[in-house]
């Protein structure tokens, strides 16, 4: 009998779960490396976001049975994992995906959550499709700044119309980016479609760093 045979593991369950852990990020950050070639414009970064990044991205949010909360852009679910832990039984998830590669991989991933393959631009008839209200969250991935401006203007329209009335949209960015003009049309865009705006501290632990930029529908007046 070998001398590791009663375990199965010379380090243990912890650590295999660990080693398991590292190849699945190896292999999401080869597959993310490789779509980014194919499709720069489209993936908009070359690594997945890190477990700090998404964890800024849901900061200070608290889930209901019941809420809506829709992902745009999951790519490998580097966010999709933190919020699936969070959301309480009886709330919906919708994620839309436009890469198929990454829509394949999301199914797989995360069995028996709904992952819809197309844009972010379809979300209100998603939502209707699927007898869904309004959304809580609308978090958001995409590549906002290099994107064509009349697909931001069409994206941030349809997410306004989406939007809960207490809802919040959350979306991320580069400070190395923060002066490219596809960013800055994107902030000046959102903020002509959502009052309040809110910019996080940078994380650091995440390639490139980035922070959060979190939006709000206008209060309505009385
Ligand atoms: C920067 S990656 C972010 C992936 C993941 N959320 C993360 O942070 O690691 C951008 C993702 O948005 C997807 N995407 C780009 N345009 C889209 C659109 N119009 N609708 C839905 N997904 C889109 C890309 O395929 C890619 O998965």
């Amino acid at each position: 009998m070998s001398k590791h045979s009663k375990k199965g593991h010379p380090f243990g369950a912890q650590s295999r779960k660990e080693s398991k852990k590292v190849s699945e990020n190896l292999a999401e950050a080869i597959a993310f490396i490789t779509r980014f070639a194919s499709a720069p414009t489209n993936i908009g970064a070359v690594f997945p976001s890190s477990r700090d990044l998404a964890e800024a991205m849901l900061h200070g949010i608290e889930f209901q049975p019941g809420d809506v909360v829709v992902e745009y852009g999951p790519g490998t679910g580097a966010f999709t994992e933190l919020l699936l832990e969070r959301l309480p039984e009886g709330a919906e998830y919708l994620g839309i995906e436009l890469d198929s590669h990454f829509h394949g991989h999301l199914t797989r991933r995360f069995p028996g959550r709904h992952f819809h393959h197309g844009s972010a631009v379809e979300i209100q008839s998603l939502l209707e499709g699927k007898g869904l209200g309004k959304a809580r969250l609308i978090l958001s991935g995409l590549p906002f700044a290099s994107m064509p401006h009349h697909v931001q203007e069409l994206i941030l329209t349809a997410t306004r119309e989406a939007l809960h009335e207490e809802g919040t949209f959350r979306t991320f960015t580069y400070p190395i980016c923060w002066y490219m003009t596809g960013s800055q049309r994107f902030r000046k865009v959102a903020l002509d479609h959502f009052d309040d705006h809110h910019k996080s501290r940078t994380v650091h632990r995440n390639i490139p760093p980035a922070k959060v930029l979190s939006y709000s529908k206008p209060v309505r007046k009385k």
